[in-house]
């Protein structure tokens, strides 16, 4: 009897011309592939320390790796940091005045922390810990010590003032993956000339991944 009201229910679901407002498709920014690195990287990390995602966005990245977390035999404290109202006025208008972009950068301005955090909850994630702060006056210091960080805000101010911080705090083998360093211009290619800088000032050899993850890694000794 229940599923024969379960397949009813489906049947007028799939025959409303509204369905696909809300069938369960998964948006991600990242594809599979880059999926499947950034939690392998995440396996291979030893040492102690928290998992950081910076520019969450609506969760999708971020359920992804808590799911992966929860597999994992050393657990890991989650830390999400997002404006939840997208770019701030500041770093816009650093690209437009500074990187001759001409983009208004309104977007990611649908989201809200109460929302993120009801997403995850909805996927069975109770213990994240989430900042709604602009990633360039988060006090990093409440995260302590951090063994993997997704960095993905996209544009040069907030990725080049946070990454030295981040990797004051990264553990000796740990991983920062900086998303949207590709090499082709783009209104989102700031986090990348960021990244390129970090990696010229540090001395460190640029490994990309993808086209697209910019990969930091601090050197065990
Ligand atoms: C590309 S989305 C993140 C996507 C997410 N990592 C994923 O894979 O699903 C970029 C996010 O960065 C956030 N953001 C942009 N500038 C920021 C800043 N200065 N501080 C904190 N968050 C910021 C935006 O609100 C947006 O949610």
């Amino acid at each position: 009897m229940k599923n024969k009201i379960l397949r009813l229910v489906k049947y007028l679901f799939f025959k409303s011309p509204l369905n696909k407002y809300f069938l369960p498709v998964m948006k991600f920014d990242m594809s599979i592939a880059q999926l499947n690195f950034i939690l392998n990287t995440l396996d291979e990390i030893k040492m102690d320390g928290a998992v950081v995602e910076i520019g969450v966005g609506g969760g999708a990245t971020s359920i992804v790796i808590n799911k992966f977390i929860e597999k994992m035999s050393s657990k890991r404290r989650f830390y999400a940091i997002d404006t939840f109202f997208g770019f701030t006025k500041e770093d816009i208008l650093y690209e437009q005045n500074n990187r001759g972009k001409i983009d208004n950068y309104l977007y990611y301005r649908s989201n809200s922390k109460e929302w993120y955090s009801k997403t995850l909850i909805a996927h069975g994630i109770n213990d994240a810990t989430v900042y709604k702060s602009d990633a360039k006056e988060f006090d990093y210091s409440v995260i302590g010590e951090i063994a993997f960080c997704l960095f993905d805000v996209d544009l040069f101010m907030p990725t080049a003032a946070v990454l030295p911080i981040l990797y004051e705090l990264l553990v000796p083998g740990g991983v920062i993956i900086v998303d949207d360093c590709q090499a082709e211009s783009s209104i989102y290619d700031g986090a990348g000339e960021a990244y390129r800088l970090f990696c010229s000032k540090k001395g460190f050899k640029e490994e990309i991944v993808f086209d697209k993850l910019g990969i930091i890694r601090k050197p065990l000794f």
